[in-house]
């Protein structure tokens, strides 16, 4: 959905952000989520409904988030997030195959000096 953390949120379901508008506003959705409509849904929320408050809460999210357009910000949080996950995975190879050179690096620099 639309203004959701960094990452607008993950990718197992659809996006949710126009969601209000496409199942008739607060009327519809609220109903859509209370009869679980969703085939993947369904199974899931079967023994655990949603509450009328929790339905309502979620219909007033939902509602909102069309005007919650990506902010610059987020961008460049997401930006900030793949250099750092990028140096972190450089370090770590630094790291766990600092040897990797040696075995082929010392027998040769070892005979240099001797020869
Ligand atoms: C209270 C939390 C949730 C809300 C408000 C919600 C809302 C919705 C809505 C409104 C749709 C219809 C979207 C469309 O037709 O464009 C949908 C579909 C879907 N949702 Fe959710 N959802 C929730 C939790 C979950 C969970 C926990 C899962 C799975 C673990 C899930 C998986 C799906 C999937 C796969 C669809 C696509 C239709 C289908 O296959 O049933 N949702 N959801």
């Amino acid at each position: 959905m639309a203004g959701v953390g960094a990452l607008g949120g993950g990718a197992l379901g659809p996006d949710l952000t126009g969601s209000y508008e496409k199942y008739g506003g607060a009327q519809g959705l609220g109903s859509s989520l209370e009869a679980m409509t969703f085939p993947t849904m369904a199974p899931i929320f079967a023994g655990k409904p949603l509450t009328v408050g929790e339905r309502a809460d979620l219909v007033a999210f939902l509602a909102a988030a069309p005007t919650q357009e990506r902010t610059a910000g987020a961008a460049g949080k997401l930006i900030g997030l793949s250099v750092g996950l990028a140096v972190l995975i450089v370090l770590a190879a630094l790291v766990f195959w600092r040897r990797r050179l040696t075995g082929v690096r010392r027998p040769l620099v070892s005979s240099a000096r001797e020869g």
